[in-house]
């Protein structure tokens, strides 16, 4: 039986990464943060599913935490690695610059160290970012495209991606790079803005919200499912050799676009609710980013199934029924609408 190391089980690519390796039969390990409140609600389900089998076994640890994760990596002798632990927002990057870049600068090293000093040709998966390419004019963007960062998250993510293939080159470790684009689902961080839009949807058509604030309407981003994404992770390990890879659909679309088709979905006129606001800007904005998704579709026999119209269907459909729930509770009193994060 293969095991899997994933470090950010707690987030949306870990629930999607982990469902998938636990149905081809892996054991998977996962490490979380340990936390004043709960944070293992995306994989609540998986822990109760898998507690009698043990198949699925969790650790408190850190990136930043270098002898716990060292010790984990001696002791479980994972077949393959995928490090999917980030401070994975943008915007707050340029809030907490040292602990965001330090998590993916510190925390690949650690691994891919560790990978080294363990000898058991353990696989490597680095998450690299399309944010990292900048968004600087419209071209689609492909492997071999120029890396301009333009956040502290990108940097750190540039740095991580870059040392993924000096380990690589160096040792002959089998480590990839999947620079992934923007990948969505109802599981997707309340702050990001398709689940900040399909979460006010539900809401407003529930009325319990009234308005949606969102910053620059005109960036372009390519869109996919999350669900989709992972199988390229996972796909990228068991090809021959190691490399990088694009991971996109290759059509883009303006946040006004994601906004207008989700409201849509209810029958709404998004101009009726949204309203903007310059706090909602970066200082340094990445405008447009459009993936060319050809060398994974060739090689590695991928490709995105979810089309953006299901995408924003899926995650629209699943925040209605969220909605549905907390308009239930609120009118009885029982919970109080919570301060916007966003
Ligand atoms: P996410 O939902 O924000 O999950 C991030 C995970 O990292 C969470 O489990 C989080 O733990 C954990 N984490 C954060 N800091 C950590 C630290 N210092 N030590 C250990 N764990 C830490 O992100 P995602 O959307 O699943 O993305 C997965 C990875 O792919 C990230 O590295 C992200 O940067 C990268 N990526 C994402 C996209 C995208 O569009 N989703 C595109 C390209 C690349 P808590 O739950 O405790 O916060
Ligand atoms: N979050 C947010 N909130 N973004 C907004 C808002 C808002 O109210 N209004 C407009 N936007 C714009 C942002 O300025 C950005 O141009 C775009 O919407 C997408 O923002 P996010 O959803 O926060 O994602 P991101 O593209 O910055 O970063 C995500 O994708 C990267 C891959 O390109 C994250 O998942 C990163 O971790 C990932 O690497």
């Amino acid at each position: 039986m293969k095991k899997a190391f994933i470090t950010g089980v707690t987030g949306q690519d870990g629930y999607y990464l982990s469902k998938l390796l636990l149905d081809k039969g892996y054991e998977v390990h996962g490490t979380i943060r340990r936390s004043s409140s709960f944070n293992t609600q995306r994989i609540d389900s998986l822990i109760s599913e898998h507690k009698s089998s043990g198949k699925f076994k969790l650790y408190y640890s850190d990136l930043l935490d270098s002898s716990s994760i060292n010790s984990l990596i001696q002791k479980i002798v994972p077949d393959e690695v995928y490090n999917l632990a980030a401070q994975s927002h943008v915007a707050v990057s340029f809030k907490n610059p040292h602990f965001s870049t330090s998590t993916s600068t510190s925390g690949s090293v650690t691994l891919l160290d560790a990978i080294k000093n363990l000898d058991a040709n353990t696989k490597y998966y680095q998450a690299s970012s399309s944010e990292m390419f900048g968004g600087v004019g419209e071209n689609s963007l492909n492997e071999n495209s120029l890396f301009i960062p333009k956040s502290p998250y990108a940097v750190g993510k540039l740095f991580a991606h870059n040392m993924t293939k000096v380990y690589r080159e160096s040792y002959d470790i089998f480590c990839v790079n999947g620079i992934l684009f923007n990948h969505e689902s109802p599981l997707r961080g309340e702050t990001f803005v398709t689940r900040k839009i399909s979460r006010a949807v539900g809401r407003i058509y529930h009325d319990i919200q009234k308005k949606l604030t969102l910053g620059n309407m005109n960036a372009v981003r390519d869109w996919g499912f999350a669900g989709d994404y992972v199988e390229a992770m996972w796909m990228m390990l068991q090809h021959d050799t190691p490399d990088d890879w694009v991971v996109a659909t290759g059509k883009a679309y303006t946040v006004k676009d994601f906004a207008m088709e989700a409201f849509n979905v209810v029958g709404l006129n998004w101009e009726d609710y949204i309203q903007t606001d310059s706090k909602y800007e970066r200082p340094n904005e990445v405008h447009h980013l459009l993936g060319d998704p050809a060398k994974a579709n060739k090689e590695l026999g991928w490709q995105a199934k979810t089309s953006f119209e299901e995408l924003v269907k899926m995650m629209v459909d699943s925040d209605l029924k969220l909605a549905e729930k907390e308009k239930v509770l609120i009118d009885n009193k029982l919970i109080k609408p919570t301060w916007d994060h966003s």
